[in-house]
């Protein structure tokens, strides 16, 4: 059973009297040890389609089904409650806290599970992506890949069953995307998540185990 489908999703945005149609009935899937890549030029309503797989915003049309179940007509709270334990972000521009170390960055996603294992684990996933020695360095003492792998650790930290990454390589040169793109491959087998990445970046196409592209809000 796929972790994350949408059926025939439609997403309009009105602004004043303009109605924007920015997904015109798009169907997706992902599936646990897969990695998707949503490829599309700009405009053509990816990050809109990351809003909805995200559980950030809600279809105006369509159905949003997590592990099988209809979450399409969920309040904002249900909503909430699972992103938080389904759902781990992965951002272009890392969203790291400047004041907080690598290990803290970790555990910022879980501070308000009763947890008392937290702190193990966000140590053992910076071991996991080759941190093992930059625990208590914070972002300005890190480089941009070690920032990315420091993100990647924390949207592991939940045990999600899916990792959304929005343009992962998008701050980053080539080689260190490369080695992120690496990375990924290698969590989303270890982790057994479903890992469905944006982007405009070519490169991530040979990482992909499923490549789809959408223009104009409709999937090709
Ligand atoms: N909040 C919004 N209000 C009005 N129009 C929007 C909004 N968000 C996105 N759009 C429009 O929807 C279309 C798709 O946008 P988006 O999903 O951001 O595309 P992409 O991420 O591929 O660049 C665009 O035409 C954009 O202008
Ligand atoms: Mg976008």
């Amino acid at each position: 059973m796929s972790v994350i489908e949408l059926d025939t999703v439609v997403k309009r945005y009105e602004s004043g009297t303009e109605t924007v149609e920015a997904l015109k009935g798009v169907d997706f899937h992902a599936d646990r040890g897969e990695m998707v890549t949503v490829i599309g030029p700009s405009g053509s309503g990816k990050s809109t389609m990351l809003n909805m797989i995200g559980l950030l915003d809600t279809p105006t049309q369509g159905t949003v089904r997590l592990d099988g179940r209809d979450v399409t007509d969920f309040t904002a709270d249900q909503l909430t409650e699972e992103r938080r334990s389904v759902i781990g972000f992965v951002f272009q521009d890392f969203h790291l806290l400047p004041m907080l170390t690598a290990i803290e960055n970790v555990e910022l996603p879980s501070m308000w599970e009763p947890s008392t294992d937290r702190r193990e684990r966000a140590i053992e996933l910076l071991h996991r992506v080759g941190l093992g020695d930059r625990l208590e360095h914070t972002p300005d003492q890190l480089s941009g890949g070690q920032c990315q792998r420091v993100a990647i650790a924390r949207a592991l930290i939940n045990e999600p069953d899916i990792v959304l990454a929005d343009e992962p390589t998008g701050n980053l040169d080539q080689e260190t995307g490369r080695t992120i793109l690496d990375e990924l491959t290698r969590l989303k087998e270890a982790e057994d998540v479903a890992i469905v990445s944006v982007t405009h970046d070519e490169q991530m196409v040979e990482y992909a185990d499923r490549v789809v592209r959408i223009v104009d809000g409709v999937m090709q």
